[in-house]
């Protein structure tokens, strides 16, 4: 069981390589499903979740050949249709491929998706979107067995603007007959990615970015290349690294437009940030102010920094109010912040949190992915020694967190 060790106090100073992006490397790796061919996919982060993607490509069918960032799949070949528990409990991205599958093949059968444990996280809006689409949905023994003759483009009106729910309904429409209207979609920038990839491929798919998005069906896909973009909760974590040591910390390959809200909360706790086209530099103050934060959808405050925030406002002067908008069960990590010496209580869907200086390194579990990244935001001032065990959830996400924070000063190993 792998851990990180980390002694704390120490200034953080310098430039770091910003990975590709996580959520879009997801969605973007099933949609390689669609083409029947060949995608080359550049910039994908080298991380527990793209290789689990990975797997249940191959179980699929499907041959992958990876080569550090760069990731080759041939889709020509797959013979299977169904996604197995095991795999399916390991990710709940592993919901995207049932889009795909069906999008392609019009028939999928998978399970209920596992992931961190952040809330319920049920999958009703992807199901009542499939069923509009008329795909036939049967549930039998914890399977969920989806098949039609074809697909029919359909006006669909989110309950919520669902990230995964907006992914999956664009990967089903994209080969369907007609034209596919999701009204209320997710805005985020990993669905703009998907979008400009697909349409790489030959998809015709329009109004990512905004609440409408329009799908028309096309009859084929071609094989397709293309450059992942940079992760914007990875940019944020290290810019809170910077931002709790007192540093100076550049982020260098990102989009700073995707990542606005974060950059003004940390402007507000009194950071002095410098913003270029593909950089954003953080110049950190002595002693942070406290900051009030709501999660919501983008482009909104991200609900995956809110864990990290929590952590960086634990130092801070003064009381912070952060409210989760979106996970209802996204406070876990927080016991673990407070075995640290963190002043936090939770309310419901409200964390109050006292900033105090008295933050000391004591042994913690990762509870969640970015749950463990707060506690590595935490142990960079904790006097002493702080072990953080469970790191494997931290592994999903993060691409060599401990060798870019070591490069930037912080003192962090990895114990097998
Ligand atoms: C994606 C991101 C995740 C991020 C989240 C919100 C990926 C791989 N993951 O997750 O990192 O935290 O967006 O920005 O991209 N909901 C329902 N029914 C559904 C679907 C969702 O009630 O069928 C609810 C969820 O329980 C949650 C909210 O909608 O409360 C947001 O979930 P959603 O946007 O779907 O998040 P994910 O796509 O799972």
């Amino acid at each position: 069981m792998s851990s990180y060790i980390i002694e704390g106090g120490r200034r953080l100073e310098g430039n770091v390589n910003i990975s590709g992006s996580k959520n879009a490397s997801l969605p973007i790796m099933a949609a390689s499903v669609l083409n029947g061919g060949i995608t080359k996919l550049y910039n994908v982060p080298p991380i527990r979740d793209t290789q689990m993607m990975i797997e249940i490509l191959k179980e699929l069918g499907c041959k992958v050949k990876r080569t550090n960032k760069k990731i080759e799949i041939d889709s020509s070949n797959i013979n299977k249709f169904s996604i197995s528990e095991n795999l399916m409990r390991e990710m709940r991205s592993s919901v995207i491929l049932a889009g795909a599958i069906l999008g392609k093949y019009r028939k999928a059968t998978f399970t209920y998706p596992g992931g961190c444990d952040i809330g319920t996280r049920p999958i009703d809006l992807h199901l009542k979107s499939f069923e509009k689409l008329g795909i036939k949905i049967n549930e039998n023994y914890g399977n969920i067995i989806c098949d039609c003759d074809k697909i029919i483009g359909t006006k669909i009106d989110l309950d919520f603007p669902s990230v995964g729910a907006t992914e999956n309904i664009i990967l089903a429409s994209c080969l369907a007959d007609g034209t596919t209207i999701i009204n209320n979609a997710a805005r985020e920038p990993e669905i703009i990615d998907l979008q400009e990839f697909l349409n790489k491929m030959g998809a015709k798919v329009r109004g990512a970015g905004t609440d409408i998005i329009e799908i028309q069906g096309v009859k084929k896909l071609k094989d397709v290349s293309y450059n992942i973009m940079p992760d914007r909760i990875e940019t944020g974590t290290f810019l809170c690294a910077g931002a709790i040591t007192g540093g100076n910390v550049k982020v260098m390959n990102v989009v700073p437009s995707h990542i606005v809200p974060v950059i003004s909360k940390l402007e507000e706790a009194n950071c002095k940030i410098n913003v270029g086209k593909d950089y954003i530099e953080l110049n950190a103050p002595k002693k942070l102010k406290s900051i009030d934060i709501k999660t919501m959808p983008y482009p909104g405050f991200p609900t995956d920094m809110q864990s990290i925030f929590v952590a960086l406002l634990s130092t801070a002067k003064g009381t912070s109010i952060v409210v989760e908008n979106i996970f209802e069960n996204r406070y876990k990590y927080v016991q673990e912040l407070s075995r640290m010496g963190a002043r936090i209580t939770v309310e419901g869907k409200t964390a109050i949190i006292k900033g105090t200086k008295k933050i000391t390194g004591t042994n913690v579990k990762a509870t969640d992915l970015r749950g463990g990244a707060a506690m590595i935001i935490e142990a960079l001032v904790a006097k002493g020694v702080t072990r953080i065990e469970e790191i494997k959830y931290i592994l999903r996400g993060y691409c060599n967190i401990d060798e870019k924070l070591r490069k930037i000063g912080a003192k962090i190993y990895k114990q097998d």
